[in-house]
């Protein structure tokens, strides 16, 4: 049942925190502060490359992947929608890994890229949810979301659960590569480690978020923007939004909207930031100036170190949990979920079951 919550959607996104703490204990260790996979069929040490696949937001997971998987183990990762990937001929190195995300490990597409990838001489490793799925039978390896079962039409938790998953894959690889060193692969552990009270923070946000959701539940049009690992957030916020309020939304990275969504600003198409502390904290928050400067009304989700500086650009404020920028895209996921939710419930929309979607696309 739904344990006194309203919808199946608020009771999964108030497990983010015990879905985290659970997923991320197969695989790390607290005493060590190492992270442990279950044994591969492959050396991750030697893999050439990554062509990571999914659809929805299991494939908006995988683009954060991407950057992990670059930027701390150094290994070219190529990210593309299973539906077309499947109809793509990429040339692919002998021994590549083909990098599966999916929660029901049933969608349709999901399993053809897979098929495609064993065809092609990839190894197959899968992050799945349901260990018993058609994709884990055919997957060289299956590293698991422990997000229990998700009844809610759109992905809340298993989704932050995929996340986790990938980050202890980037820090393994990293590790086996020798890019990451023991200090910095202690420091990402123990970010990941603390997520879950983190997590448990952010839930108690729910007013801050209620407020920004009721400039959002007004709007035609919203636009969300980020960048770096940040931009996935933004099309996961948008995607979300779309699913269970029907508001269209766009997500951009935040730098392109100068090549042509800018026109579309005014003061009633608001803007969504996902602006968390870090390296390209500046380079957003000068392009939500820019966004206000045509009349945007902004509304932002960052972190202590940020909210300061966008006093003066953003009409409303999120102060999402400050942690290492490695994990932010974790929480900051959680935050637009949220945001999401509370402005379906604002539209009286069915959170649960929206209309032309089913939970597992297992048909083309
Ligand atoms: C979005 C959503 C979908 C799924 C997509 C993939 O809220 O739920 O976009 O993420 O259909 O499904 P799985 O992960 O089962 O392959």
């Amino acid at each position: 049942g739904k344990d006194g919550y309203r919808h199946y959607m608020e009771k999964e996104l108030h497990e983010h925190p015990s879905v985290i703490g659970q997923t991320l204990r197969r695989m790390l260790d607290p005493a060590t502060r190492q992270v442990v996979l279950p044994e591969l069929p492959f050396d991750l040490a030697t893999i050439p490359r990554i062509t990571m696949t999914a659809c929805g937001s299991a494939y908006y997971a995988g683009l954060v992947g991407r950057h992990w998987l670059e930027s701390i183990a150094r290994l070219p990762t190529d990210a593309d929608v299973a539906s077309e990937l499947r109809y793509r001929e990429p040339p692919l190195p002998e021994g590549g890994l083909g990098l599966l995300i999916s929660q029901s490990g049933e969608t349709a597409d999901t399993l053809a890229a897979l098929r495609g990838l064993h065809g092609a001489g990839q190894h197959v490793l899968s992050v799945l949810n349901v260990p018993e799925s058609t994709m884990a039978r055919e997957s060289d390896a299956v590293l698991e979301t422990v997000a229990g079962p998700e009844i809610c039409v759109a992905s809340t938790k298993a989704f932050t659960a995929q996340l986790c998953v990938l980050a202890c894959l980037a820090i393994a690889t990293g590790t086996a590569r020798g890019t990451l060193g023991e200090e910095r692969a202690g420091a990402l552990t123990a970010a990941l480690t603390d997520l879950p009270g983190r997590a448990s923070e952010l839930l108690t946000l729910r007013e801050d978020i209620q407020a920004m959701a009721q400039v959002v539940a007004e709007a035609r049009d919203v636009l969300y923007l980020g960048r770096g690992a940040a931009f996935p957030i933004a099309l996961e916020g948008a995607l979300k939004l779309k699913e269970i309020s029907y508001i269209h939304a766009e997500a951009y990275a935040a730098g392109e909207m100068k090549h042509g969504p800018i026109a579309l600003i005014d003061r009633t198409v608001p803007v969504v930031a996902i602006a968390p502390g870090g390296r390209l904290f500046e380079k957003t928050a000068s392009n939500l100036q820019e966004a206000k400067a045509r009349g945007a009304r902004i509304l932002a989700f960052t972190d202590a170190d940020g909210a300061p500086k966008l006093l003066n650009i953003a009409e409303q404020i999120v102060v999402v949990p400050t942690v290492d920028p490695f994990v932010a895209p974790i929480l900051h996921a959680i935050a637009v979920q949220m945001l999401a939710y509370e402005v379906a419930l604002l539209k009286g929309t069915d959170v649960d079951q929206p209309r032309n979607l089913a939970k597992s696309v297992t048909v083309e």
